[in-house]
């Protein structure tokens, strides 16, 4: 439950299960690392992971709900309080070089210089910002020393940068002695990441820290809260890393920064032809805030589901681009203007002069539906064939929507799941912002072994050819996941 305090583990089974001697081995690692780099053995652990959203791509930032789950793979900080600077390591130190850090929690953080240490800065800001927010008071700010192991891979869809910001929060918590519910860290980690440039919404953060070990969690925003989904019986989801990567934070002006704008202007033009003043659809940011303007115009039993809305969409916007200025004329404000001190957004307006309004409008309000309706036929009574091939199919309208109206696939995605299909996936789709990472795939249990072997024969043995992977790296890049625990604070004795 949202309003639950943090897991506190003292075993590593708590977390691992079945996993722990792998598991224990990682932590003796980064434990090694940190008493070399510091001198000292860690105060403690934390850790969170990284998810796969099954269903409701691209729409938590309009306030819709979404069906994620948690995967075992995750990020780990060591932490210890000491000196009067945040010194933030990490276990591939070649990889993601040291970084360090004034302990003052109103520093910037440099989004110009995108560097790994910017997610530790960014939760740490927001555990102190979380504070001032609440009127607590906060303890004084600590020095810490921190060595940082991460399993999730990165740019591949999964919620790396979700981990480690929630990690690392649940790290400056911890030495600080501050006690806060999973559903406040869930809120204040979603806000702290978008200090790195991506103006997300709050599922990756929801699902790293209130994931549960076998269920799935279909996650509503304001406020954040999370109901169990258990997944039929025998249905397995499948991995797979289209290996394009694709680096939300360094893609953020032509990818998702722009599709957050896209769709607040949609929202906003959509407002306007339903008759608002232009100062009241300024004012608008989110599709969700227009549904009851949608509902009281096209009246009767379905005014309030996704048909009225999709035809409002039809009717009201034209196919296309909007140009700059047809919607500065259209909302008679610069857009400039509209987003003054937004800093994210005004770096999507400069790199880009038109706007598609009408598709992505079109593909949240109808993504939005295949979220409780996912959830209703994991509930549902029935054989469990049923149920997978109405998920399966829902799993491909998710992904024909995505790619068709909202744009975020890849030539590379498309060629994968392909792939995945003719391997016997019921249901494939890309999960996480998309434009390049992973795709999800159902399949029945017993077939898990054969339909990874034959995606690794049609998509991932012309890439360890090419020298681009390792055959023995491949499990990292096709697994079959079940849903994982979520973030925790671990006192280890190791
Ligand atoms: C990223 C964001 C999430 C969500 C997805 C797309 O993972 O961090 O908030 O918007 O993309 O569904």
């Amino acid at each position: 439950m949202a309003s639950d305090p943090v897991n506190v583990f003292d075993s590593l089974a708590e977390v691992y299960g079945d996993a722990v001697e792998t598991a224990r081995g990682r932590y003796e690692t980064i434990k090694s690392a940190f008493v070399e780099r510091f001198g000292a053995s860690p105060d403690a652990y934390t850790r969170s992971p990284g998810r796969v959203n099954l269903i409701g791509e691209h729409i938590d930032y309009e306030g819709y709900g979404v069906l994620p789950m948690a995967l075992a793979v995750d990020t780990v900080v060591a932490v210890r309080k000491a000196g009067d600077q945040l010194i933030v390591c990490n276990v591939e130190a070649s990889k993601y070089p040291e970084k360090a850090f004034s302990i003052d929690p109103a520093q910037e953080v440099d989004v110009g210089k995108h560097n790994w240490g910017n997610y530790f800065v960014a939760a740490y800001k927001g555990v102190f910002e979380h504070l001032a927010g609440k009127g607590v008071p906060a303890p004084a700010p600590a020095g810490l020393q921190l060595m940082v192991h991460g399993t999730v891979p990165t740019g591949g869809g999964l919620s790396s940068s979700a981990a480690i910001v929630c990690a690392a929060a649940l790290a400056v918590m911890h030495v600080h002695g501050i006690e806060l519910t999973k559903g406040e860290v869930a809120e204040f980690t979603a806000k702290a990441e978008r200090y790195v440039g991506v103006t997300s919404g709050g599922m990756d953060q929801a699902i790293s820290i209130m994931g549960m070990p076998g269920i799935a969690k279909l996650v509503d925003f304001n406020p954040v809260r999370a109901s169990d989904v258990h997944l039929p019986e025998g249905a397995v989801f499948v991995v797979a890393n289209s290996l394009a990567i694709s680096n939300k934070a360094e893609s953020a002006v032509k990818h998702y920064n722009l599709r957050v704008v896209e769709c607040r202007l949609a929202s906003g033009v959509l407002a306007l032809m339903l008759g608002e003043s232009k100062d009241t659809a300024r004012s608008i940011i989110t599709l969700k805030e227009i549904e009851p303007l949608i509902e009281a115009k096209y009246s009767g039993p379905k005014a309030s589901t996704s048909g009225a809305q999709i035809a409002a969409v039809q009717e009201l916007l034209h196919d296309g681009a909007y140009t700059t200025t047809e919607v500065e004329e259209l909302l008679g404000v610069k857009l400039t203007d509209l987003y003054e001190g937004n800093a994210s957004a005004l770096r999507v307006l400069a790199a880009n002069d038109s706007y598609e309004l009408k598709n992505r409008a079109l593909h949240v309000y109808a993504e939005k539906e295949r979220v409780p309706a996912f959830r209703d036929v994991c509930n549902s009574e029935g054989d469990v064939e049923t149920k997978m091939s109405k998920l399966g199919a829902l799993m491909d309208e998710s992904h024909a929507s995505c790619r068709d109206l909202y744009d975020c696939s890849s030539v590379e995605l498309e060629a994968l799941r392909q792939v995945n299909k003719a391997a016997g996936a019921i249901g494939s789709r890309l999960t996480g912002a998309g434009w390049g990472g992973c795709t999800v795939s159902l399949v029945r249990e017993g077939d898990v072994d054969g339909f990874i072997e034959k995606v690794k024969e049609g998509y991932f043995k012309g890439l360890v050819k090419a020298g681009r992977i390792q055959e023995e790296a491949l499990a990292e890049h096709i697994f079959a996941s079940k849903p994982a625990s979520g973030g925790a604070v671990l006192k280890l004795k190791l």
